[in-house]
């Protein structure tokens, strides 16, 4: 299990009475993600919850605050998924609830996700993709070193380009 301090927002394995705790998803935590997916998405994953749960449950993570008993944070993730490199993992989503921003989480959940993929040998990058519009997505995820891989149009329903990221393990 890997805690995180509400005070520093630094990702360290301390115990601590003030945690978010990041953890693996289990089927009771079903409606509880679906509501920080509405609230950080634009698009629903919940029909993929059970599905990539069942298929990769090291890699579908969520964040709990444990003193109030809530998920804050999530991230869905599947390997060989989508039109990306064989041999590599797909973040479908990753969602933070706003009052839980700029805490680390985000980071916790991506560190975990890479400590969990060394159990995937075969896999030696992490691809996602980012709505060109989404700037603050953009610079979490070049902080945390993904690299720009080429632009997609109108990959969203709503026709808007993706930019496709990837971080080599
Ligand atoms: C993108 C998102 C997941 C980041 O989660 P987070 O928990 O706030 O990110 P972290 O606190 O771990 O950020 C780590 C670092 O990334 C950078 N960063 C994160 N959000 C940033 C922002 N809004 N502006 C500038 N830099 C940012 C910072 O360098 C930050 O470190 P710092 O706070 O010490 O400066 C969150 O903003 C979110 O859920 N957004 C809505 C959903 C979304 O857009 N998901 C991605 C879809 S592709």
């Amino acid at each position: 299990m890997v805690l995180i301090s509400k005070k520093n927002g630094k990702s360290t394995n301390m115990d601590s009475v003030n945690n978010i705790i990041c953890r693996e998803y289990t089927r009771k935590d079903f409606d509880q993600v679906d509501v920080v997916n509405s609230a950080t998405l634009r698009v629903s994953f919940s029909y993929l919850f059970n599905i990539y749960h069942k298929k990769h449950p090291d890699l579908f993570l969520v964040a709990e605050d444990s003193l109030e008993n809530k998920i804050v944070a999530f991230i869905l993730v599947d390997i060989n998924g989508g039109e990306v490199k064989k041999n590599s993992a797909l973040v479908y989503a990753i969602g933070v609830l706003e009052d839980y921003r700029r805490q680390g989480i985000g980071k916790l959940l991506i560190n975990k996700l890479i400590d969990n993929l060394k159990k995937h040998p075969k896999v030696k990058e992490i691809y996602l993709h980012v709505q060109e519009s989404n700037k603050d997505a953009y610079k979490f995820y070049k902080k945390l070193n993904f690299k720009f891989v080429k632009t997609i149009n109108h990959f969203y329903s709503w026709g808007e380009n993706a930019d496709q990221l990837s971080l080599k393990l």
